[in-house]
């Protein structure tokens, strides 16, 4: 058993996670763990002192962990292991300059991600909000020809922007669909985008000639802002968009003039900016546009998984050992 100094490391953990990933962390016998004992988020003045001291952080996409938290942190911290792929709330930069590792989740939450990422779009396109309030509130008189219709994938071109491992899910899910047509765009061509038939083009060409624009990318400097005004500008007005990346790919007060002026057909997202985004917020006023509550990874078994691979990632990093999942950057 690997020990600092004769005592045990010492570890934060930002929420309260799944047993899965407790149990291994007690198991291992190697670190004292804290945690913010709560499912609501951690304070910033608490993560600043919580983190005090520590070899390891365990956190969530919800912690923004820049160089105040590291200093916070100070010389010990050896690992910082996310509960989620993506990355974005962390100083890379800053983290690499102190030589801290960083352990995350990629694949295990692919299926789940790519699943819910599919329904976002069915029951965007095919207004199932709409629907089921219609059925509670009385709006439902009658089989109507021309009532809630949407639109379908049968025969569709569906773009993907990112065809990384959620995006790539995403596309051999709704291929069976019958989509005629999968265009893809990023910074490179895929080799394993001819299992579903994928096509590299420039972006604006998938935003142009798409019925079905699915967000999957990462989120970078790059990606920021992407789905703005121009873009939206250039969507088929009976297309749909949908997003299950970060919310601030998208520029949401373009994508809502969107939505209201009938420049495109609908919105389905799962992420937002700010999360949650205002009960009050104008994208919620509308029909068109479905938020959901960035549920995307939230399978009970996928979260347990999750959080097994955060521990192991935690474990490997105080124990100077492999880890699971190794972000290299
Ligand atoms: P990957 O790294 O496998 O995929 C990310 C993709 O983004 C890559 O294919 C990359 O393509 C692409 N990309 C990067 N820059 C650009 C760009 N400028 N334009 C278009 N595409 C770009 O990650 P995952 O598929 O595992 O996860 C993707 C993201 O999904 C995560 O970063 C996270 O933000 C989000 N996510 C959301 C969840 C939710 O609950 N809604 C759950 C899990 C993840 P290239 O290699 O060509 O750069
Ligand atoms: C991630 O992992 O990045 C998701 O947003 C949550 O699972």
């Amino acid at each position: 058993v690997m020990q600092a100094a004769g005592k045990l490391m010492k570890v934060f953990l930002t929420r309260r996670i799944p047993p899965e990933g407790m149990k291994i962390l007690s198991a291992a016998g190697v670190c004292e763990v804290s945690l913010w004992d709560s499912d609501e988020p951690v304070p910033r003045e608490e993560l600043l002192k919580g983190v005090q001291g520590a070899h390891g952080l365990l956190c969530l996409l919800s912690d923004k962990i820049d160089a105040e938290v590291l200093d916070a942190a100070g010389p010990n911290l050896k690992v910082i292991s996310t509960l989620s792929v993506g990355f974005d709330h962390m100083a890379l930069d800053e983290i690499k300059k102190r030589g801290i590792r960083v352990g995350y989740t990629p694949d295990v939450l692919t299926d789940a991600t790519a699943e819910l990422t599919v329904a976002l779009l069915l029951a965007t396109a095919r207004r199932l909000p709409e629907g089921v309030e219609e059925v509670k509130n009385g709006g439902w008189s009658s089989w109507k020809p021309l009532w809630l219709c949407g639109y379908g994938l049968s025969g569709s071109t569906v773009g993907v922007i990112g065809l990384g491992r959620i995006g790539m899910a995403i596309a051999q899910r709704l291929k069976p669909f019958g989509v005629k047509k999968l265009l893809y765009s990023g910074r490179t061509a895929k080799a394993h985008a001819a299992e579903v038939n994928g096509e590299f083009v420039p972006l604006d060409t998938l935003v142009s000639e798409s019925d079905f624009i699915v967000v999957s990318c990462s989120l970078t400097p790059e990606t920021q802002g992407l789905c703005d005004k121009a873009f939206f500008s250039k969507m088929k007005k009976t297309a749909v968009f949908v997003n299950s990346s970060r919310g601030a790919v998208v520029n949401q007060e373009d994508l809502y003039e969107a939505l209201t002026t009938g420049q495109i057909a609908a919105a389905g997202l799962d992420v937002t900016t700010p999360e949650p985004l205002p009960t009050n917020h104008p994208l919620l006023t509308l029909k068109n546009c479905v938020v959901l509550p960035h549920i995307g990874s939230a399978t009970y078994s996928t979260r347990g998984i999750m959080a097994a691979l955060s521990a192991r990632n935690l474990l490997g990093g105080l124990q100077g050992t492999d880890m699971p999942s190794e972000l290299n950057f």
